[in-house]
Formats: C-alpha cells, sequence, structure tokens
C-alpha cells in the first residue's frame, strides 16, 4: 500500500476526511473533513492566523466565494486560467494531457509547452488513454478554463464564477483596503477561505480537489521604499532546489541562510526571502518534517501570467514532490488591471514630508487643427504628444515636434502644441504598490501533515499506528477513560472530562472496550495524552497520564491537572 492509499484508508476510518456525498456516488474531487478532520483544519488555520496575520500585524477579510465576471475579465482568469484537455475518441473520458505526457514520458513541465507540441508527443510516443487503453494519438488538445460558472440572479444577463483563488477579493477591494490602512504602505491584508477549480482530473485525495481552502496573504508594499525585516529571519536555514527536473528526490538542494541567499542572489527578492523564512520555521511548528521538505524555485516557462518570481514550498510523499505553498513576487500586475478594467484608483497617495516645487511640462494640442490633418488618430497623437513632454520637454524647444503613433511619426508645429511649463506645488505623488504573495493550500498541508506524523512501531509486542501530531495541533489533546463502568470510577471520569472542556481542551470521553484499544484509537488520530480513571483515583484524588510517543505513563494529582496538560500540550 502506497503512503497516500495508507493514508486515505486512515482518514475515513477515524474521521479526518471521506469523498463527499457517498451516498449518491460522490462526485470526484469534493471531500468532507469529519470531526477529526475538521478540528484539525481549524487549528491549522488558526497557527496559520497566528503566524502570518497576528503576528505580521496584517488585517484579514473575508470577501465573497462568487463575484461578477468583470472581476475576472480584469484579472486574466476568464482569459488564461486554462488547463490543457484531451478527450478519448473512443470512450468520452477526459484528461489532463500535459499530465498524460508527465505520467508516460520522461518530460517535464509539459504544461508550459504549446498544445500542438503536446499534441505531437502524444502521438509520437503512442500514448494510450488511461481509462480503455485507447490510442489518443490525433486526438486534438484543447484549452479548458477552470472556473466554474453561473449566473448572479435569474437569466443569464449576469454571469459570475466562483473565485478560483481567494487573492482576487483582496485585490478588487484594494481601494477600500487602502483607506482602512489610512494609505500607509506596507499593509497586508489576508484572507482564509474557498477556492474553486473545475480540475479536469483530480487526483491524490486532498491534492487536488476541485474545492479547497486558500490561506493567502496579499502584502502591498512600496517597491521604491519598503524593505523587510530580514534580520528577523536572516540565520533560518532554506532548503533551496533550484534544479531543472521537479521530481529529482535528492541531489540540488542547497541548504542557504536567508541572508545568504539573499546575498548570493539565489532568491531575487528580498520580501520572497523574507517569507519563505518565516514559513520554513512554520512549516516545522506544524509538523511538516523538514527531512521531506524544500522550496523550489518556478521554471521561467512555469511561473504564473501574474508572477515575477515565484518559489513553491513542497512535501515529499510516496516520492512525489507536492505543492504546499506558492510564494510569488506578483508585482503591480493585479492592481494595474483593475485599475484598467474599472477605471477606479487602485494606488496610494504618498504624502511628502514637505510639499516640493516642481516644474510642470504641459501640452493642450488644438483638436480641430490635429482634426482634419489626422482624421481619426488625433486623440492619439495628442496623448504621444503629452507623454513626450513630461519624458523630454526640450523635444519642444525646436520649431516642430515629431511623435510616433503606430509606428507612423506625425510631426506638428510647436506652437499647435501649446506647449508650456507650470511651476507647480506638489505634497505627494500617487504610488502603485506591488504584491508579495504567499500562498497557502490548507488540504495540502493537513495531507503532509498526516502523511509526515503517519508512525508504526511495537508495544508490548503487538504494532501500532499513531500520529506523531504537535500537540498544539492535535485535532483532540486529551482522551479520558474510566479504567471500568463501576465503582465512581465512570462518574469521576466524567467531571474530568468536563473539567479539562471548561479549561478549553478538546477532549474525547471513552469508556468502551479494552483500554489499550481505547488508546490505539487515540493514538490514531494523534491525541497526545490519555488521562485513565482507576480504582485509586476515585480513593486519591490521582490519574495516570499516557503519553502518545513514549506510551510512559505518569501518576499524577488531579489538582492541576488542566494545567499540567496545557502546559505539556504548549510544549
Ligand atoms: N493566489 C495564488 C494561487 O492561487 P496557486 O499556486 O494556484 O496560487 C496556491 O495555489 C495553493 O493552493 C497551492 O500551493 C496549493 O496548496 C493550493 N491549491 C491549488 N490548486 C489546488 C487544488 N486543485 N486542490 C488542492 N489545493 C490546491
Amino acid at each position: 500500500m502506497s503512503e497516500g492509499e495508507r493514508l486515505t484508508e486512515l482518514a475515513k476510518r477515524r474521521g479526518f476526511y471521506f469523498p463527499a456525498a457517498g451516498a449518491y456516488g460522490g462526485a470526484a474531487g469534493f471531500w468532507t473533513y469529519g470531526p477529526q478532520g475538521a478540528a484539525l483544519k481549524s487549528n491549522v488555520e488558526d497557527a496559520w492566523r497566528d503566524r502570518f496575520v497576528l503576528q505580521e500585524g496584517h488585517q484579514e477579510i473575508s470577501a465573497p466565494d462568487v463575484m461578477p465576471e468583470a472581476v475576472f475579465e480584469a484579472s486574466g482568469h476568464l482569459d488564461g486560467f486554462d488547463d490543457m484537455i484531451i478527450e478519448c475518441g473512443e470512450c468520452g473520458a477526459t484528461h489532463r494531457a500535459d499530465h498524460i505526457v508527465e505520467d508516460n514520458t520522461d518530460i517535464e513541465e509539459a504544461e508550459s509547452l504549446p498544445n500542438e507540441d503536446v499534441m505531437d508527443i502524444i502521438a509520437d510516443h503512442d500514448i494510450a488513454c488511461p481509462s480503455c487503453n485507447a490510442s489518443l494519438a490525433g486526438e486534438p488538445v484543447d484549452n479548458f478554463n477552470l472556473m466554474f460558472a453561473t449566473n448572479i440572479g435569474p437569466g443569464t444577463s449576469s454571469p459570475g464564477y466562483l473565485r478560483p483563488e481567494t487573492a482576487q477579493g483582496i485585490f478588487v477591494e484594494f481601494p477600500q483596503l487602502s483607506e482602512y490602512a489610512r494609505n500607509q504602505l506596507p499593509f497586508g491584508v489576508a484572507q482564509i477561505g474557498k477556492a474553486y477549480r473545475n480540475e479536469i482530473s483530480p487526483r491524490k485525495s486532498l491534492v487536488r480537489v476541485r474545492e479547497f481552502t486558500q490561506a493567502e496573504l496579499e502584502h502591498f508594499v512600496d517597491p521604491e521604499e519598503d524593505e523587510p525585516p530580514l534580520a528577523d529571519v536572516e540565520d533560518v536555514t532554506l532548503p533551496l532546489y533550484s534544479g531543472e527536473s521537479q521530481q529529482a528526490a535528492d541531489g540540488g538542494v542547497e541548504q542557504l541562510t536567508v541572508g545568504e541567499a539573499v546575498d548570493e542572489g539565489v532568491v531575487t527578492s528580498d520580501w520572497v526571502a523574507y517569507y519563505l523564512g518565516v514559513a520554513r520555521d512554520w512549516y516545522e511548528r506544524i509538523g511538516i518534517d523538514m527531512d521531506r521538505f524544500r522550496f523550489r524555485q518556478h521554471l521561467p516557462g512555469e511561473l504564473a501570467h501574474y508572477a515575477a518570481d515565484c518559489w513553491d514550498a513542497e512535501a515529499e510523499i510516496d516520492g512525489d514532490w507536492i505543492e504546499i505553498t506558492g510564494f510569488a513576487y506578483r508585482g503591480d500586475y493585479d492592481l494595474q488591471k483593475h485599475a484598467e478594467h474599472s477605471g477606479e484608483d487602485y494606488t496610494v497617495f504618498k504624502q511628502y514630508d514637505e510639499p516640493v516645487t516642481v516644474e510642470r511640462p504641459t501640452v493642450d494640442p488644438d483638436m480641430s487643427y490635429l482634426g482634419p490633418e489626422f482624421g481619426g488618430d488625433a486623440q492619439s497623437v495628442a496623448d504621444a504628444l503629452e507623454a513626450l513632454a513630461e519624458r523630454d520637454p526640450e523635444a519642444f524647444e525646436g520649431e516642430d515636434v515629431t511623435v510616433e503613433v503606430d509606428g507612423e511619426a506625425y510631426t506638428v508645429p510647436v506652437e499647435e502644441t501649446d506647449f508650456s511649463v507650470e511651476t507647480v506645488t506638489e505634497n505627494g505623488e500617487h504610488v502603485r504598490p506591488h504584491v508579495v504573495e504567499p500562498s497557502f493550500g490548507v488540504g495540502r498541508l493537513i495531507y503532509t501533515m498526516l502523511a509526515h506524523a503517519y508512525t508504526e512501531d511495537e508495544v508490548d509486542g503487538e504494532e501500532r499506528t499513531y500520529l506523531d501530531l504537535p500537540p498544539e495541533q492535535a485535532p483532540t489533546t486529551v482522551g479520558v477513560f474510566p479504567l471500568m463502568d463501576k465503582d465512581g470510577m465512570a462518574e469521576y471520569a466524567r467531571e474530568i472530562a468536563s473539567a479539562l472542556r471548561e479549561a478549553g481542551h478538546s477532549v474525547t470521553y471513552d469508556d468502551s472496550g479494552a483500554i489499550g484499544r481505547r488508546y490505539r484509537r487515540q493514538d490514531e488520530i494523534g491525541t497526545p495524552y490519555c488521562v485513565t480513571v482507576d480504582y485509586e483515583s476515585v480513593e486519591e484524588d490521582t490519574v495516570t497520564v499516557r503519553e502518545r510517543d513514549s506510551t510512559e505513563q505518569k501518576r499524577v494529582s488531579i489538582d492541576g491537572l488542566a494545567e499540567t496538560i496545557a502546559r505539556l500540550t504548549e510544549g
């Protein structure tokens, strides 16, 4: 059994996650988190919020899942958020064409090749349909947009889409958010919420799904002035992989501190380097195995339409490297696009300490003069003259001035341009912020945490499975068991369970089956401590506390039990 299969089996049996709507045959790519999974998910989200929002001094928002088409026209998702699809002529099954190539050849990054090349590779290698084994040679490779479409209100006049990333809910609201930040850069806005992608081939349970939770931070910075607090993370060691091949499991990883990675130019954006450092320690805190973890730089053909530089955090499971987070330097791409499409102001007004006096060249070309002379191009010529005046006022010193519009030169007498230089006082300037974006997939984090925590050992000659999750993340912090349901032990144990719940612990009370089996059940969900009530407990007000990994038991007084468990859980 592969690591992934073993995990999916345990996840279903112990209530972490299972395929959604199974009673009706389900729908691929949708999963329900059971009680343990939902608790673990909420712990991971809290840990993320604590580190990336609260400790960084950022703000969190909650935007709608459905947004109007105009948002995604501007963001580029309507045109460009596609995967390559191929349909089998024999059985009609659809597959991701680039994945089929990667799975059947030693070609990596097929996603970055043109569709025609992918078609040729499929034909050259005579790749068969994974569903029915018929040849896929000659089948067309098309683009398939991953967004789920819907209609807002009755009728079809107002199309909307389920957001494919939570990020757009932040970008589109920038004018409001900037006001809340009193127009002071830098500031960060985070969101934890659902994202939806109509993946062609969902796979590996939580790894590639159609509805998932993202935890995203959009940090808006002034590219000229703002610097990250690199000193806070400069000694953190990053396992950096910038090799050509995605799947070379070992080798190619260079251990560099954040400081070295910046000095040597391995990570080009200081902001991205900063967040790699912050994230590296956070992954370790939530229980990701640092021996099965790396940061991988995107290859040039792999960059998303908006990204200038991007690193992925990847975790190894079953010999494959899975992207769990993307760290992108998005520049001003998103704010620029939303400004263009909406006509709204997506800049921050940066106030100067002192007003400054500047000379501003202006032109006011006589449009009626330009009109007959230049026909429909009059406005473009006027715009080009205006831009030239700003860029190179000396060009207006002669008799004529020449500008180029669509490759054609237009010469205009300077006096027709009404060129002048005004002296103005400016109090500040408009700055379009750049965006640094750490984008986490919560489901993939959970999948990795569980896979890396899965441990088998032997206790008293019997095989045992347990999850060595950090106590802080474990969905249940303490199991409470009466040794037997008699002589007041059950009542006593129930009282302890409620006292622990009141103190804020997540408690499971269990009185069914042999005590050894009850321990095993808690081991399999990663419960770090089990409290057992026995005869001595009732007589002497003591209980035994068993630690999950070592299985060692200690007898302690019930006075201060909640505090003892809290201290142990917090490490
Ligand atoms: N805003 C940037 C963005 O969305 P992305 O690399 O497409 O970037 C970020 O997604 C993270 O979301 C990924 O690193 C991954 O953890 C998660 N993710 C993306 N697609 C997913 C899918 N189909 N199923 C599960 N998680 C996914």
